[in-house]
């Protein structure tokens, strides 16, 4: 069994993950006491930067560049060895809008407005994921792409033009007519022979929850929000504060903060923990620890706020039963986050809406660097609501909580600061976090857990598969299907929150040590099932979308970025197959040549590997799909269809 050490040693070890686990409080016996740490430490972060502090700035080139045997991001100028697909730090997949010809010759895609060329055959290759060093070595050897186009420019218009676009997204009705494909579930049939349907599907006693059982709920809390708004630091803070870090390891992390002129930083360095999140000062993958509250058991995943991360941000926050959407108050921040070019505020609140959730706090943080002004508040609270209502976030969901991550004004105790103290009456950020109503669980249904990361221990012949348990129930010894393969395998045993636990129910985030099974086969972005309920294994989909602020119009040949669960592939559009009513469903046009702003369309894709998904009338988790270009998120959709083709 792997003892929580264990797993956070490999997880410092090997980069391969879209997320980093933080296994609570560090017994590090190698502390030094540091007796002068509250004598020198600088408590004037002004506006959250210390002067010997530099930020980061984003890279400027946007154009891939090839040298021997690496390939360096556009986006995040890491340089990638030439076989990965997609970069191995921000998860972008690589030139997406350029492909490769069969005789791995690459060459710029034009769309054809015409009808969908016959010529882009999907490949079978299985799914990987871009974080993930290893499985790529052994699954990707697609050839070189070198390019020197430069990626198509999307932004949105300005925050007073509010679109109801999660609005309409969320209120589209799942029937829309679609088109003409020969439709089938190849994953009920193709890897198993088995058309079990999932109505049919009997519970044993033991999965289901026992009414009795005195069990905080689950609660998988997302932290999203614009870029340096203080998500890592309101996290790693609230974890001091619930003692889930001690005394000791915070010590340690403001002054090794400190030393690297980045003694703001320290409360972040809890949830930063890679050397490169830390000289930088900003996350770049998914932060998960825990802590208690009073009602909940919460995962808190800390996202990414730069625009460069969010595919990884989407993988981790994916999981999101509830959020706190992160906001800067100070003059200026607030602003450039909810600027229609790159704002995260923006495009975080329209995805964490488009995952499911409805229910999210805004925590409007660095009160203390605009002197904890009502006025400040008030206008910030008036902007954003009504842009939250346009993502169709409830008033009476929506929870506002002014506060200081800094200064610890507000988090888990009332202010003490006479100024905030003088006109906020309502209750703590823990309060609010309190508050969040318990998601609903499908116990009763079969097991479905998509593969967030996976951890090996080759030595000991070990795989575990990290992830949200989204329907069902395991416990040791169950049996599993571990698709895209196909393959069985037993459940060795199970840990939650580093502890080993005999039984996982749907909500938990567990790692799932799998025996009887070849480690290559379990992957990120693959999913755990129950072994006579397979969901789809497929790369021809069809989509029900909604086309987000975009300036280039999405057209049949157009290569996308998709994203569902934690894998994501490169897609291209096949056919648009119909307009509709954003209101009603119904079609409005058939087979127009190309979808614009703020237009509800079903869509057939094809990819370029194969993803598990399921329909998003059987299935949410499985059934939601990003679809992302030149690092924006170009249309949010669900799965309607799952196609078979002819020749398969
Ligand atoms: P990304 O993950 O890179 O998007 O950043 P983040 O949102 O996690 O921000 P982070 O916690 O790294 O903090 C960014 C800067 O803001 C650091 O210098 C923090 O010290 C500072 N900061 C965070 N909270 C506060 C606060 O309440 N007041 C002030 N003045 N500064 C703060
Ligand atoms: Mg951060």
């Amino acid at each position: 069994m792997l003892c929580h050490q264990t797993l956070l040693a490999i997880h410092n070890k090997v980069k391969e993950m879209p997320r980093k686990v933080s296994y609570g409080v560090d017994f590090d016996e190698e502390y030094d006491a540091y007796d002068d740490y509250h004598d020198d430490y600088d408590y004037n972060h002004g506006n959250g930067i210390d002067e010997n502090e530099t930020a980061w700035e984003p890279p400027v080139t946007k154009e891939e560049i090839v040298y021997q045997n690496v390939w360096r991001c556009p986006i995040c100028t890491y340089d990638n060895d030439e076989y990965m697909s997609s970069c191995d730090i921000c998860g972008v997949l690589r030139n997406p809008l350029i492909k490769s010809s069969n005789n791995g010759q690459s060459s710029t895609v034009v769309p054809n407005l015409e009808k969908p060329s016959t010529s882009d055959a999907p490949s079978n290759k299985k799914i990987e994921n871009a974080n993930l060093k290893s499985n790529a070595k052994s699954s990707n050897k697609s050839p070189p792409l070198i390019s020197k186009d430069k990626p198509q420019h999307m932004e949105n218009n300005n925050m007073t033009q509010t679109h109801k676009i999660s609005s309409e997204f969320n209120n589209m009705t799942m029937s829309a007519e679609s088109g003409t494909s020969k439709i089938a579930n190849k994953g009920k049939m193709g890897k198993t022979g088995i058309t079990a349907s999932r109505s049919q599907y009997k519970p044993e006693k033991w999965m289901l929850l026992d009414e009795g059982e005195d069990r905080l709920s689950q609660l998988n809390l997302a932290i999203v929000g614009h870029v340096d708004s203080g998500k890592s630091t309101l996290s790693g803070r609230l974890l001091h504060l619930l003692g889930q870090i001690s005394q000791k390891q915070m010590h340690k992390f403001e002054k090794e903060a400190k030393l690297q002129g980045k003694g703001s930083f320290a409360y972040a360095w809890a949830l930063d923990e890679s050397a490169e999140e830390r000289e930088r000062g900003i996350t770049m993958t998914v932060g998960v620890a825990f802590f208690n509250s009073k009602k909940h058991h919460v995962v808190v995943l800390d996202s990414p706020g730069h625009k460069d991360f969010v595919p990884n941000m989407i993988s981790g926050a994916t999981q999101a039963d509830a959020a706190i959407l992160v906001i800067d108050a100070s003059l200026g921040a607030f602003e450039a986050g909810i600027d229609s070019a790159g704002g995260q505020t923006r495009e975080h609140a329209q995805l964490i809406r488009s995952f499911g959730v409805d229910q999210i706090i805004v925590s409007v943080n660095k009160m203390d660097a605009v002197q904890y002004s009502k006025e400040r508040f008030d206008n910030i609270k008036l902007q954003l609501g009504v842009f939250l209502r346009s993502c169709n976030f409830k008033d009476s969901n929506v929870t506002w909580v002014p506060l200081s991550a800094m200064e610890n004004q507000n988090l888990v105790a009332p202010p003490s600061d006479a100024r905030l103290l003088s006109w906020y009456k309502g209750g703590s950020l823990l309060e609010a976090i309190d508050a969040f109503q318990p998601p609903a669980r499908e116990y009763s249904k079969p097991l479905l857990m998509p593969i967030c990361d996976v951890i090996k221990l080759p030595s000991q012949g070990q795989v575990s598969a990290c992830g949200k348990l989204e329907s069902g129930a395991l416990r040791n010894g169950t049996k599993v299907m571990i698709l895209p393969s196909g393959d069985i395998g037993t459940v060795r045993s199970l840990e939650r929150d580093s502890q080993a636990c005999s039984i996982a129910r749907a909500g938990d985030n567990v790692a799932v040590t799998l025996q009887n099974i070849d480690a290559n086969v379990v992957i990120s972005g693959g999913v755990l099932c129950h072994p006579d309920f397979p969901v789809s294994v497929t790369n021809h989909l069809e989509l029900k979308i909604l086309v987000l602020d975009v300036q280039t119009p999405v057209l049949i040949g157009s290569q996308l970025e998709f994203h569902i669960h934690h894998a994501k592939e490169v897609a291209r559009v096949s056919k648009i197959v119909s307009l509709l009513d954003a209101k009603t469903g119904k079609v409005t046009k058939k087979s127009p040549r190309c979808l614009l702003s703020k237009q509800t369309a079903v869509v057939e894709v094809m990819l370029q590997g194969e993803v598990c998904v399921d329909e998003f009338s059987s299935s949410r988790a499985l059934g939601r799909v990003f679809l992302r270009s030149s690092g924006t998120t170009v249309a949010v959709g669900v799965v309607t269809r799952v196609i078979v083709d002819d020749q398969s």
